[in-house]
């Protein structure tokens, strides 16, 4: 059985104004209907799919619920974490919670962030995944890079793929490297892009923390153990909670692990990491004007307009490459090139308070 398992305890600061510290961008509708928390649970859904295991924290708890339930899901647990601690004791609180109930049991780890219009192609990777997680591999996927993006992990392939898309070997996992090694990796063409999605065994990655970051599993395993229900929540309990080490599933795991593979993805994903992405998602008339809300754009071309306040009316007259998102309080206009700085503005933000 699968476990789709949900991270979503993220804030998202790059899609301020819309995405905030209280109602982040994974529960805003950014493009299409569903937010993107539901459209990621909604996903792996299906044959072979158990309810979906989310973990998140206590302000979002019942965001999460109701969402579910809006997408018409009933989650088999919501573990909530008591402080975010980032994803890698995250991600083994979901193993533990598994492994504990189901000891042959398997995990997908999703985001709940990003944006993968084909659920039926996605789903598909998913089973050419399972050979290998069947070998004791830790499954991630690949994208294609097509930038020398520093935000993301790369993947360096130990062969080449063929057709079929069936997993390879990985021979190394390098997270966030800086702008020379990320063009040098893109110009070597043997690495692709990982989505930060993944797929193993609950004691396969147990074992992984056992093996490179014992300390985290220690904390992680008394913080489950005295975890209480609270209201159909699980809690984890706060006083080991907090000694698990503050660190990402990449660094802490798949930088160090060896029994890696990845499964190529070639369908559209997007991780939705600034304005300029949500552009480019979503739909946009023949001069490239993304316009949402009441808005209205004049001689305007490839640029972003959105008003999300329902008294504010947002006018363009002339733009070109230009982000600009409407709130009731508080109003982002940017230079479409700069989208990633806007979590400059956040930071800026929370200094003045
Ligand atoms: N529950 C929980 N708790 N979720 C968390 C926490 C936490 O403490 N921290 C982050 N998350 C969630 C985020 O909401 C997001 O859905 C997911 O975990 C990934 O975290 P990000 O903070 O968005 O990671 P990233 O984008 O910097 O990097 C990861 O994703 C890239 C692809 O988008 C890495 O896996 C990279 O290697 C990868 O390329
Ligand atoms: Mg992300």
């Amino acid at each position: 059985m699968i476990y789709p398992t949900i991270l979503c305890g993220g804030s998202g600061t790059r899609l301020w104004p819309l995405s905030r510290k209280s109602y982040p961008k994974q529960f805003v509708p950014l493009v299409g209907e569903e937010t993107l928390f539901q459209a990621s649970a909604g996903r792996l859904v299906g044959d072979g799919y158990a309810a979906p295991v989310v973990l998140t924290n206590s302000d979002f708890r019942f965001i999460v619920t109701e969402q579910l339930a809006g997408a018409g899901l009933d989650p088999l647990a919501v573990i909530i974490e008591p402080q975010g601690r980032n994803t890698a004791p995250a991600v083994l609180a979901a193993a533990l919670f598994v492994q504990e109930r189901d000891p042959d049991g398997i995990l997908l780890v999703s985001p709940s962030d990003h944006v993968i219009p084909d659920a039926t192609g996605f789903r598909a990777a998913v089973v050419r995944g399972l050979s290998a997680v069947a070998r004791g591999q830790i499954v991630t996927f690949g994208i294609q890079p097509t930038r020398p993006e520093t935000g993301y992990g790369y993947l360096e392939l130990a062969e080449r793929p063929d057709e079929s898309g069936n997993p390879v070997a990985l021979s190394r996992f390098v997270e966030k490297p800086d702008a020379e090694r990320a063009a040098s990796m893109l110009a070597a063409g043997n690495y692709l892009w990982n989505a930060g999605i993944f797929l193993f065994s609950a004691a396969d990655m147990i074992a992984a923390f056992e093996l490179h970051a014992p300390d985290v599993l220690a904390a992680v395993r008394a913080a489950l153990d005295e975890a209480r229900v609270d209201l159909g929540f699980l809690r984890l309990a706060p006083e080991p909670w907090a000694d698990a080490r503050d660190i990402s599933i990449d660094y802490a795991v798949m930088e160090r692990a060896t029994n890696l593979a990845v499964v190529p993805y070639d369908g559209a994903w997007s991780d939705l990491g600034g304005w300029d992405a949500v552009w480019s998602e979503a739909a946009r008339d023949e001069a490239g004007v993304a316009a949402s809300g009441a808005v209205t754009a004049i001689d305007c071309r490839s640029s972003l307009l959105r008003s999300e306040s329902e008294g504010v009316e947002l006018v363009g007259i002339g733009l070109s490459n230009v982000i600009a998102v409407a709130m009731n309080d508080a109003v982002l206009v940017a230079d479409m090139s700069r989208a990633q700085d806007v979590k400059l503005a956040v930071e800026a933000l929370r200094a003045k308070k």
